[in-house]
């Protein structure tokens, strides 16, 4: 008995190995469908309703969700493979484009003309601005103008609002708070550390209402921006791929159904 088990396993490896140097001709057709080729996509998981880490663990794509994993997912269905979702700093995902570690970033990223630089985008697929985040009782900030009136405001680093606050608005350098994750610079308002956050105005609304906080808009002094998908410069083929899929999912309302999902 533990011989011939012995012979089977010694059997199964040696075919396994054979078909490895790819000259087996027998394909068995009960065996399992060849794994799918992956999709690597980048993103940044702290920017909800855009993807973020399900409370419950369980998102749509493993334990991530929100409307960029949405939407990857139907490329890489489109493209016949596996998304893997690749969860990193938001400031590393341009470089992870250039160097192929991700095949693109999706992160609710704007197109800038200084991004552009370094990676192809996507055609875009959602209009944003940057909101302020300020304590539900301030009053003294009503508009972007006011920031400069000696307040402290948070950012996230890397992030086109750090651009906006640091150069547009010229907020000195020691009144401004730089974090990582938008969620650390809301705490700090809800704690009175800080008297605002400038960030995108979904994720801005979404974290404001799980904080007991509120949003001033300005729309005068922060301009329209566009999100699409960062992809390497060589990858035409792949830019077009992604294209298809954004124009199918315009033209048929699931990005619509896919705003209303997440963001209420
Ligand atoms: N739209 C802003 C930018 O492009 C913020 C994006 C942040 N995205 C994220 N997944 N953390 O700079």
């Amino acid at each position: 008995m533990k011989k011939t088990l012995a012979f089977a396993l010694a059997a199964i490896l040696s075919l396994g190995m054979l078909s490895g140097c790819g000259k087996q001709e027998t394909t068995n057709e009960e065996a399992e469908a060849p794994a799918k080729e992956q999709l690597i996509m980048g993103t940044n998981a702290e920017f909800p309703p855009f993807e973020f880490v399900a409370d419950s663990g369980e998102g749509i794509v493993g334990e991530y969700d929100g409307i960029d994993i949405a939407i990857s997912k139907r490329i890489a269905e489109s493209l016949g493979k596996e998304l893997k979702v690749e969860n990193m700093q938001f400031e590393g995902l341009i470089a992870s484009v250039q160097s192929g570690k991700v095949d693109f970033a999706i992160a609710g990223m704007t197109v800038t003309e200084e991004r552009k630089q370094s990676v192809a985008f996507s055609d875009t697929y959602f209009v944003a601005e940057q909101v302020i985040v300020v304590a539900p009782d301030n009053a003294d900030i009503t508009c972007a103008a006011d920031l400069k009136n000696d307040k402290t405001v948070g950012v996230v680093l890397g992030y086109t609002g750090d651009a906006i606050v640091t150069d547009d608005l010229q907020i000195p350098e020691e009144k401004v708070l730089r974090v990582s994750r938008g969620i650390d610079a809301v705490q700090e308002v809800k704690n009175g550390k800080l008297d605002a956050v400038v960030i995108d105005s979904a994720t801005g609304i979404a974290l404001a209402k799980e904080n007991g906080l509120k949003i001033v808009e300005d729309k005068e002094a922060f301009a329209a921006e566009e999100y699409a998908i960062a992809i390497n410069k060589d990858n035409t083929e792949l830019v077009e791929a992604i294209n298809k899929v954004l124009a199918e999912m315009k033209e048929n309302g699931e990005i619509d159904e896919l705003a209303v999902k997440y963001n209420g």
